[in-house]
């Protein structure tokens, strides 16, 4: 097996520019490809930006960033893009037709040794293994926001080799990332399938008339010592992406509570209260109810 020098991001979106960034300050040499010549533009105007976030939460110190910087290449020219890459991290929009065919892509440009990876957040390898034309060599390698976390997920398919696996759990530590290794494919990974249990919960509390939102959030932040609750924590996700993940599974596995749950965020969503971004959702921005120190009052 080949020792990860080169690594080839795929995408120079919101996530293809932190991992690729993470990368190059761990001293890996990053190409950044992207099929849109404007999205590369952005995404160089962006660098810094990312650089100095990353900085902010002590992920790297200054002088990793500046080094790393100078190890990131951009270009729209796929196969000067894949030629030389040891290991490939897609993060193009979460359409599996979309993944499937810039792997498809990829396969015929890239060496034999490269191994293939996913950052897709929904979706699970074996959806996407056959079209890597390399299934053996391709697993997910999932990241979360990189300023504020150095937890990645690790999720191989059935086909996935052991020997791919073990490279991209030492490629993890060689980024400083600390991967969660999933035993078998779980959709959501770890974090997301625990955040969902959650969120629907207190949605189903809420929509059920059982507990006010706010007395949800109580109930969570006072005995875990939480700085925000299910309810506060859906304000920073956004109250129509909730909405719309939770009427899309409840349409689909024809569950009534869900209905429920997904009619409660509609109320939220049809006024225009989209949580955090549009300064209003369960709670008023910029400063909420739930950090004002009277929220706990009479449980610290
Ligand atoms: N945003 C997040 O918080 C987050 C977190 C974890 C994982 N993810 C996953 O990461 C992936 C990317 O998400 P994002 O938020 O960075 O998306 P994004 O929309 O910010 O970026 C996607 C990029 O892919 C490029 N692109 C589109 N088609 C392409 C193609 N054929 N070849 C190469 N590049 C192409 C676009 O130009 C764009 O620059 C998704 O699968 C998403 O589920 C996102």
């Amino acid at each position: 097996m080949h020792a990860i020098k080169n690594v080839l991001i795929l995408g120079s979106g919101t996530m293809g520019m932190q991992i690729g960034f993470l990368c190059a300050a761990a001293g890996h040499d990053v190409i950044i490809y992207d099929a849109f010549d404007q999205a590369l533009v952005n995404a160089q105007d962006r660098l810094r930006k990312v650089a100095d976030s990353l900085i902010a939460h002590n992920r790297v110190d200054q002088d990793q960033a500046d080094k790393g910087i100078l190890r990131i290449k951009f270009t729209s020219d796929a196969v000067l893009a894949g030629k030389n890459a040891d290991l490939m991290n897609e993060s193009v929009p979460e359409d599996p037709k979309l993944k499937a065919k810039v792997f498809s892509q990829f396969n015929k440009i890239c060496p034999e040794h490269t191994l293939f990876t996913t950052n897709t957040s929904t979706l699970v390898p074996s959806m996407i293994a056959d079209a890597t034309g390399r299934p053996d060599r391709f697993a997910a390698l999932h990241f979360h926001d990189c300023s504020i976390t150095n937890i990645v997920d690790v999720m191989p398919h059935s086909g996935t080799s052991k020997q791919t696996l073990d490279t991209i759990l030492g490629f993890c530590k060689s980024i400083k990332q600390y991967p969660i290794e999933l035993k078998k494919e779980q959709h959501g990974y770890v974090f997301n399938t625990l955040l969902t249990e959650l969120l629907g919960a207190a949605l189903s509390l809420a929509s059920g008339q059982v507990a006010s939102y706010e007395d949800v959030d109580r109930a969570w932040m006072g005995i875990m010592r939480t700085h925000a609750g299910p309810f506060g924590i859906m304000d920073s996700i956004g109250l129509e992406t909730v909405y719309k993940a939770t009427d899309y599974w409840a349409a689909k596995t024809n569950n009534a509570k869900g209905k429920q749950n997904a009619d409660f965020l509609k109320t939220f969503v049809e006024k225009g209260n989209l949580g955090m971004k549009t300064g209003k959702g369960f709670y008023q921005y910029p400063d909420p109810a739930f950090l004002k120190p009277d929220f706990l009052e009479g449980i610290h």
